[in-house]
């Protein structure tokens, strides 16, 4: 074999092994988050924190797989469909998460009994529901959740809707429509046993008449369901509330009372009664709840604009605890995210401070001093780690966004001195060593970075969606 033809087979043999290595693709309905998404991520999971804080919320964290008996405890075997579970090693029935009030419920049961109440709960981080993918329906996705555990149920209901439609004026967003019901209202008004009582919800929940009928019909109770009809349709300001009254009569003035109270409390937190409306069509759709419920819009999200939801419910005394008041929601923080930038509502992360270039051979343990300095004043820097020339650093410093470039050559470290580049302006200045922290501490950001972003396919937009696996 001559020389060309052995570096023809070497080419080739490469080629092969290059077109046979794997090429991995992540789960279906799961998202990779680069870092300007996660800059946006966590922008808007900060927001929501501050305020859950300010509020007087704490933190807590639970597992991400709990038993699976835990989910399927008020919501029977047909939820197992909607998760991802599991047998693990031991044999033992797990499931991922698919949201956080059961665990922090169960963990209230267990662990928290004996705390002053009210106890204030909030968790940020991952759920998983086995759900087909779409733009805002992930497999894997984020919410933050806060609960009112051990309050009296109408001022701590009160307060987590304040917080929850808080949280999306933190963050900047205009469109923002809550829809607050009851459904303590409409399980009064269903004299069914509770799964019979699932089924019409879930029809009432779903708008679909035909099967609430055929339901109706089977309970032998077709006459609720002309008052339920008219009843989902009400939406609007407290007006809507005697309307409801009048439909279903003097039992459920208490709940409707109920409501415009929630109302008068909602006025003093400052919230605007344009930022929600009533609705007795909100019937959520997990069955824990008991008493208030809501759901809030980004109305410019289109088919997923419902960004979170909540109310009061009943776990405590399904997993052996006491009666007591719950209350919460959650929001979904990755469409919080996507209502952020619809409306432009996210802060560009802070650029890098400073990206150290040492110049010529020998100033690069210099360099690193100078580099350590910055940072331990608070700085964000950076160095060359590739050993690229002046010119080549200058390029890379500005597509990393940084906003000042310290050029160290040996003539300035001699001089004790470096340039300091506004990446901006172009403009150079030598700065002594001893005074370099300051001088970028006191030089206000004059821009933000515009880093190169990869373009990145999100879960539920991937070629073969409809394929369900
Ligand atoms: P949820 O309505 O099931 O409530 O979920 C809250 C929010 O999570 C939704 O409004 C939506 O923004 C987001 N979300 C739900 N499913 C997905 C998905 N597949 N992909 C992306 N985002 C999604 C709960 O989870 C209750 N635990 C809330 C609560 C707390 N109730 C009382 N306390």
């Amino acid at each position: 074999m001559t020389a060309s033809q052995r570096g023809f087979q070497k080419r080739l043999s490469s080629v092969i092994i290059y077109a046979a290595s794997p090429m991995f693709e992540r789960p279906r309905g799961t998202n990779d988050w680069g870092p300007e998404d996660m800059a946006k991520r966590r922008f808007v999971e900060s927001r929501f924190v501050q305020l859950a804080e300010s509020f007087g919320f704490r933190e807590v964290s639970t597992p991400a797989f709990e038993s699976l008996e835990l989910f399927t405890a008020k919501s029977g075997p047909a939820i197992v469909r909607e998760l991802y579970a599991f047998k693990d090693q031991g044999g033992r029935d797990l499931a991922l998460r698919p949201e956080f009030t059961a665990s922090i419920l169960r963990f209230y049961v267990s662990d928290l009994r004996s705390r002053p109440k009210p106890l204030k709960l909030y968790s940020t981080g991952n759920v998983f529901r086995y759900e087909e993918p779409q733009k805002g329906r992930y497999r894997e996705f984020s919410q933050v959740n806060a609960e009112i555990i051990g309050g009296a149920a109408l001022p701590s209901d009160a307060e987590v809707i304040a917080l929850a439609i808080g949280t999306m004026r933190a963050i900047g967003l205009k469109q923002v429509k809550a829809r607050i019901g009851n459904i303590g209202i409409l399980r009064r008004f269903l004299p069914f046993a509770s799964a019979d009582q699932a089924v019409v919800l879930h029809s009432l929940d779903k708008r679909n008449f035909p099967m609430l009928d055929a339901e109706l019909d089977r309970l032998g109770r077709p006459d609720l369901s002309k008052a339920l009809r008219q009843l989902v349709e009400l939406s609007g300001d407290v007006s809507v509330l005697d309307q409801a009254a009048k439909i279903l009569g003097s039992e459920a003035s208490a709940g409707f009372e109920y409501l415009r109270k929630i109302a008068d409390l909602l006025d003093a937190y400052g919230v605007s009664r344009r930022d929600y409306a009533f609705d007795m069509g909100v019937v959520r759709g997990l069955d824990y709840y008991t008493g208030m419920v809501f759901e809030i819009d980004s109305p410019n999200l289109g088919a997923e604009k419902q960004v979170g939801g909540g109310g009061a419910y009943n776990l405590a005394e399904v997993f052996g605890g006491e009666r007591i008041a719950q209350t919460g929601f959650a929001l979904g923080l990755d469409r919080l995210v996507m209502a952020a930038e619809a409306e432009q509502a996210t802060e560009p992360p802070r650029p890098l401070d400073a990206y150290v270039v040492p110049i010529g051979e020998g100033v690069q343990e210099k360099g690193i001093e100078v580099l350590t300095s910055l940072r331990a004043a608070g700085l964000g820097a950076d160095i060359d780690l590739v050993g690229r020339g002046p010119s080549k650093n200058l390029d890379y410093a500005n597509a990393i966004g940084a906003r000042y470039a310290v050029l160290l050559g040996e003539k300035e470290l001699n001089a004790s001195k470096a340039t300091v580049r506004d990446m901006a302006s172009g403009v150079q200045r030598e700065v002594a060593l001893a005074d370099l922290a300051d001088a970028i501490l006191r030089s206000p950001v004059s821009r933000a970075p515009e880093p190169a972003k990869p373009r990145r396919r999100a879960a539920g937009t991937r070629a073969g969606r409809s394929r369900r696996h």
